[in-house]
């Protein structure tokens, strides 16, 4: 690993990391995500409509991405005033703790927008600079599906779980080695140029896996590794906010989550999987980067 890359197990400059400041920042994700993800379902307006767009028409903004980053900044501010914020819709906030908030306020827009019911509220807390690629990872977070209310959440070296009905349960990566029997989720960009790649990378190895997912939501696919309910995923283009609370999730159940060559997970790179079958695929995909 070079030394812009940091991994897990790698801390950055920062605040010491006590087990007593993990909980405080993985109970503060929760409380968050859940205020979060109850409010984008049941404060959705009526004839919700796309409000404005990002990267490409396709990439876009609703008034509830807006409201709920919003309500996000209150809540985690609220508790934790000197804390960073980094977030989808409304950008970098310094902070003086060494914390930053990294959130998404509503991933899997699209999936929202055509209320297809797979989307989520992610919130993680952040060691290094969180807009930096390879200088950053999360140290907590959790992520709400506000449809199945379920919070899957983790903190470093506390395992991973999934909070439903009250009920915490322990979430474990499922033990796959064969690339033949790996269900893999993906997910594409908004720009057609990316896709076109993105196309052409799912081609080659799609006759080589069990089969290809697209939920529509990096977070839920991080989480759906960590739970098990597919073996791997990879996808090319991703944002902080996409990732940084599955990263941590998922490594936390157990998953090896990187880029391609030794790389941190980023932009270039996610691909996250258990340690059976992780290598097997991230060699296959280092062969047909780049991905995007
Ligand atoms: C998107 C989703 C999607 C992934 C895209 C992301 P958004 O996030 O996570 O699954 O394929 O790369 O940009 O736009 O819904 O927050």
């Amino acid at each position: 690993m070079g030394p812009d890359v940091v991994g897990p197990g790698q801390a950055p400059p920062g605040p010491a990391l006590t087990e007593q400041l993990l909980r405080e920042l993985e109970e503060l994700a929760v409380a968050a995500a859940r205020a979060a993800g109850r409010f984008i379902v049941a404060e959705r307006p009526r004839g919700l409509g796309v409000l404005d767009t990002k990267s490409s028409v396709n990439d876009i903004v609703t008034v509830m991405d807006q409201q709920s980053e919003a309500l996000l900044r209150r809540h985690l501010l609220g508790a934790r005033p000197g804390d960073a914020i980094l977030g989808e819709e409304d950008g970098a906030t310094d902070g003086t703790t060494g914390i930053t908030w990294v959130i998404d306020p509503i991933d899997g827009t699209v999936n929202y927008l055509y209320e297809i019911p797979a989307y989520c509220v992610s919130v993680a807390a952040v060691v290094g600079d969180a807009a930096t690629a390879g200088q950053w990872r999360p140290v907590a977070g959790a992520i709400c599906n506000p449809l199945t209310s379920e919070i899957f959440h983790a903190r470093l070296g506390g395992g991973a779980y999934v909070l439903a009905g009250g009920e915490d349960t322990a979430i474990r990566v499922n033990p796959v080695d064969v690339l033949l029997q790996t269900m893999v989720a993906t997910g594409f960009g908004y720009l057609p140029a990316v896709r076109a790649r993105q196309g052409e990378v799912l081609t080659a190895i799609l006759p080589e896996i069990r089969d290809i997912r697209r939920a529509g939501s990096a977070a839920l696919d991080l989480c759906a590794v960590a739970r098990g309910m597919v073996d791997a995923y990879y996808e090319a283009g991703l944002n902080p906010w996409d990732l940084a609370a599955g990263w941590v999730i998922a490594t936390e159940a157990g998953a090896v989550v990187s880029g391609l060559n030794s790389m941190a997970p980023g932009e270039a790179a996610v691909v996250a999987a258990g340690p059976g079958i992780h290598g097997s695929l991230l060699s296959r995909l280092e062969a047909l980067a780049p991905l995007r």
